[in-house]
């Protein structure tokens, strides 16, 4: 009857063992999105020793590994998506000592840390760049970058029609006449990946993360670093958005792949199963699942799940598109609905109805979980949080907020910073009641602390530490290849995972109004999402619902 029942749980479920083989085939990671985490310092920013301290949370959640957006030294013109110097961790997150003590904090606690890692670009104040610009035409510099004479009768039109993805021309021009390419802001000049130093540096900057000890790196654009030779015109505008599907000359050209093999060699070198996920969206999740051949990469986000809407038939096309393209290449399937550039998935499935979109979040949560492979969680969706759409525009900054086409610029409303205690803003994000935070956060929060849903057995909190315990514990979830379809109604997702040691069914109910199933498996609810009363022959199925049943 009750919301959170852990029952039936096998004996023989494996403990907490984060020396386990192939731990990333089934691990849940969780994203810290720095800035707005956890602020240790007060000065209304996140910062690294901010989060160290609240890597007890995240151990008492349950998840396997941490993956954090980056803290490198950087001006922050796209949240430090420009970074300046990539072994230096910006003064606003703290020191490199201070990631030393955070890898080193969370590794006693049995989780992983991943990294971020920028190799599509850095900031327009990284060194080679300011060089490039100093040095001149022709340059040695120069050729670490994409410069370009322009076009027109005096050079002043850009080199070709290539669009950024914050919008504008994806070119900008210097003082002596010259145009560098930037795919997103213009304080994020696009490396030449033909260039060898280029190569050289990026493989320098994995050993000196994987030997202060992180245990992999989430690979930000990874499908841009080679542009197609002779960086051909497209001929259309509306080219491409973050999350955008389309084939273009700037991403996911098949050279890509040769570099990912020598990232690959130098990850086997280190002891511990270091890995590598890749954010790359390509057209199709096969196209994605080249990047994860057996010598390339271990992981890629799974854009095309994210962006699939609360409807069964098209979710359960993208779970059997998804798990073929990923078996073919023998890769673990991802899984994940929210990161810092959505709107939170609490928000995104609520057709304008804050309750319906709790429920359809935590549904859509219990469904995720359900599904063989890894799964990401971004920061605060353990607790409910839904996006902040009421951001003044004043406090934005998100760069592409600023350029008037191209991705919408409404990342800010997700990049909230979390509430974790009291009842005054910032919540215990920073040490001071009263105290500052980079984005405001709403007053209702206060009903969204940590400490306010902790033991509270109604709370998305407690529904999230139920979720990954079961999870854990369950032999039948976790890695694995397959889903078993079952009949069910239409509206409703019904698929059983067996292995010898237990068997699990997870049912979906995407509709509005409940529905009436036979009772699934034993009868007996491991946990759901919403009330559930199973009966000995048929069970109701609340609308917007999940229920994993013992088989
Ligand atoms: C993808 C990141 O997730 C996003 O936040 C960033 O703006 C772009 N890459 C550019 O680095």
């Amino acid at each position: 009857m009750t919301q959170h029942v852990t029952a039936a749980l096998p004996a023989d479920a494996p403990s907490d063992d984060s020396a386990r083989r192939e731990w990333w085939r089934d691990a849940v990671i969780y994203q810290i999105y720095p800035r707005s985490f956890a602020d240790g310092d007060g000065d209304g920013m996140g910062d690294l020793p901010g989060a160290t301290a609240r890597l007890p949370h995240l151990k008492r959640l349950g998840v396997d590994a941490v993956w954090l957006s980056p803290f490198y030294a950087s001006p922050q013109a796209d949240a430090g998506y420009d970074v300046a110097d990539y072994r230096a961790v910006d003064p606003v997150f703290g020191t490199l000592p201070d990631a030393d003590d955070l890898v080193r904090k969370a590794h006693a606690l049995g989780l992983r840390v991943i990294v971020d890692v920028v190799p599509n670009h850095c900031s327009d104040q990284h060194e080679w760049f300011k060089r490039a610009l100093r040095e001149g035409k022709g340059s040695a510099l120069r050729g670490r970058f994409h410069f370009r004479p322009g076009k027109g009768e005096d050079g002043e039109l850009p080199p070709n029609d290539w669009e950024s993805v914050f919008g504008g021309p994806a070119w900008t021009r210097v003082p002596d006449g010259e145009w560098y390419l930037h795919l997103f802001a213009p304080e994020q000049p696009d490396f030449n990946w033909e260039h060898p130093a280029v190569h050289d540096e990026f493989r320098s900057i994995l050993r000196f993360w994987l030997d202060l000890g992180i245990d992999g790196f989430r690979i930000d654009v990874a499908h841009g670093l080679v542009k197609a030779a002779g960086l051909p015109d497209i001929g259309h505008g509306e080219q491409v958005k973050l999350l955008g599907k389309q084939a273009v000359p700037y991403f996911d050209q098949d050279g890509v792949h040769e570099i990912y093999r020598s990232w690959r060699r130098i990850l086997d070198e280190y002891p511990g199963e270091r890995i590598a996920v890749a954010e790359a969206w390509t057209p199709t999740v096969e196209r994605s699942a080249r990047y994860l051949r057996g010598d390339e990469l271990h992981q890629a986000f799974n854009f095309e799940y994210l962006t699939t809407g609360w409807d069964a038939a098209e979710l359960r096309a993208v779970i059997d598109r998804s798990l073929d393209a990923m078996n073919a290449v023998r890769a673990p399937a991802t899984w994940v609905l929210s990161n810092h550039d959505v709107v939170r998935h609490s928000t995104r499935l609520a057709d304008g109805d804050a309750a319906r979109g709790l429920r359809r979040a935590k549904a859509a949560t219990l469904l995720m979980l359900a599904l063989p492979g890894s799964a990401y969680i971004y920061q605060g969706e353990e607790l409910g949080l839904p996006e902040v759409t009421d951001l003044p525009d004043e406090v934005r900054q998100d760069p592409a907020f600023f350029r008037s086409t191209g991705q919408d610029g409404r990342r800010d409303g997700c990049r909230v910073p979390l509430p974790w205690s009291g009842r005054r803003a910032p919540f215990g994000f920073g040490p001071a009641e009263g105290g500052p935070s980079w984005l405001p956060q709403p007053a209702d929060w206060q009903e969204l602390t940590v400490e306010a849903q902790d033991g509270d057995p109604t709370s998305a909190l407690e529904f999230y530490r139920g979720a990954l315990a079961v999870r854990r514990a369950h032999p039948a979830l976790g890695a694995g290849r397959d889903v078993e379809w079952l009949d069910s109604p239409k509206g409703v997702l019904s698929f059983r995972r067996t292995t010898p040691r237990g068997s699990v069914v997870c049912t979906v109910n995407i509709g509005s109004a409940p529905v009436t199933i036979p009772t699934p498996g034993t009868g007996t609810v491991l946990l759901s999402s919403a009330e559930t009363a199973p009966g000995a022959d048929t069970t109701i199925l609340p609308a917007d619902s999940t229920v994993w049943w013992a088989a």
